[in-house]
């Protein structure tokens, strides 16, 4: 799999969404994240379907909603009929996180698995066959503009070699503190999507930066592949 870009529109305009979707879009981005954030789980608040909704109308590529909410069983249905076409939940707060990843599956959407920097790659043994892919948060979640864990990067591996020794080959996402200095690192461990808000929509044109984030990113995996 080649790597994928997957700005996160945290760090846009919230009045010029459709602007700045555009924006990344014609820079070559592949995905848009979107992050949904519920106030409990973590300490902010964001959007919900509605807007979701809206972006799908506008956006041409597909929409990876990443569900930083405290009861996402309650509100996978609503997501997946606003037009995301990936999920992913925190193991953090799912009891059932077998139920849940299949109940994602159901509804024809992509199934993704999300760790904190606390959460130990263990917590994902008994579903690794089943998701569709595992997100490392490289920053505690709730705000743009954090800065790159650096354990992130060895975790990055640990999740591809489970995930290989479980005969699944979807994608590790990196998700928090990714820019065009630190990309190479994270895609030659292992990482084929790649999000980023700041260091996209922090910067003066963010078509320009998706383009150069998405070339060193490329780069990494190319020089990998030669190695
Ligand atoms: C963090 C979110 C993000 C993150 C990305 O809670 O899940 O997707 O803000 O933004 P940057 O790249 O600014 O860390
Ligand atoms: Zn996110």
């Amino acid at each position: 799999m080649s790597v994928l870009i997957a700005p996160s529109i945290l760090s846009a305009d919230f009045a010029a969404l459709g602007d700045a979707i555009a924006a990344v879009q014609r820079g070559g981005a592949d995905l848009i994240h979107v992050d949904v954030m519920d106030g409990h789980f973590v300490p902010n608040i964001t959007i919900g379907p509605p807007v979701v909704k809206s972006i799908k109308r506008v956006a041409t590529v597909p929409l990876d909603v990443h569900l930083m909410i405290q009861e996402p069983d309650r509100f996978i249905d609503a997501f997946a009929e606003a037009g995301a076409a990936m999920i992913a939940v925190h193991v953090e707060v799912l009891p059932h996180l077998h139920r849940t990843v299949h109940a994602i599956k159901a509804l024809g959407v992509k199934a993704g698995v999300v760790l904190n920097p606390s959460t130990p790659v263990a917590a994902l043994q008994e579903v690794a066959a089943e998701v569709d892919y595992v997100m490392v948060m490289s920053v505690n979640p709730g705000f743009g503009g954090q800065t790159f864990i650096p354990r992130s990067e060895s975790k990055v591996r640990e999740v591809r070699a489970l995930l290989d020794a479980a005969g699944n080959r979807g994608p590790v996402e990196i998700d928090g503190g990714v820019d065009k200095t630190n990309v190479a690192r994270i895609v030659t461990a292992g990482a084929r999507i790649i999000v980023a808000g700041n260091a996209i929509f922090g910067a003066a044109d963010a078509e320009q930066a998706t383009r150069e984030l998405k070339a060193a990113a490329l780069g990494a995996l190319a020089s990998a592949a030669a190695r």
